[in-house]
């Protein structure tokens, strides 16, 4: 199964200049419970300028550079590829960004971590294609600076 887990700002905003565009630590312990122990995906940007290295989870980075093999993660030059191999498997495989890895990956998510942040930041990336009539609510948390949802994608109406 294909998940992903995603912070948004009020306008869908995702990330300043390479970072997030805040810094709450209620969000990132909630993403390391989410996490921790799991297989999860991330582009080689997001990769890259993680301020630290995530210990304890089974990361994949995506690249299409043949030439990059950073120590301790599995690499997929082909992400779609990876997307329809693993999207029917019972191991759960989530998403954690960055831009470009959530648009190619939304259609086959079935299930989506989300804080939606209360306050508006200065952004320069947008979760577009992010749209709450694709999902249900299945679990909701709130916090001083978001609100933590899980969402399963709704059935297709014509399947
Ligand atoms: N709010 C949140 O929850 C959250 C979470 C994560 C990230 N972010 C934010 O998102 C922003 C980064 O997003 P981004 O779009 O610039 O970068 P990204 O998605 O992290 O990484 C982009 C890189 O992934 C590789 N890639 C993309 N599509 C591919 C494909 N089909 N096959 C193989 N490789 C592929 C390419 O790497 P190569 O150039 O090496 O080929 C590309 O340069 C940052 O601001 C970050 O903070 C926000």
């Amino acid at each position: 199964m294909i998940s992903f887990s995603v912070a948004v700002d009020p306008r869908y905003g995702i990330g300043i200049k390479g970072s997030l565009p805040w810094h709450i630590k209620e969000e990132l312990k909630l993403f390391r419970r989410n996490t921790l122990f799991k297989h999860i995906v991330m582009g080689q940007t997001t990769y890259d300028n993680l301020p630290g290295k995530l210990k304890d989870r089974y990361i994949t980075v995506v690249s299409i550079d043949p030439e990059y093999h950073p120590e301790g993660v599995e690499v997929t030059h082909d992400l779609i590829a990876f997307l329809e191999e693993h999207q029917d498997d019972e191991t759960e495989y989530i998403i954690c960004g960055g831009a470009s890895i959530y648009r190619q990956s939304y259609p086959y998510a079935k299930k989506a971590y989300v804080s939606f942040i209360k306050k508006e930041y200065e952004v320069d990336t947008r979760l577009e294609i992010f749209d709450p009539q694709d999902w249900d609510i299945v679990k909701e948390e709130e916090y001083e600076e978001f609100i933590y949802r899980e969402l399963i994608r709704k059935e297709d109406e014509n399947s």
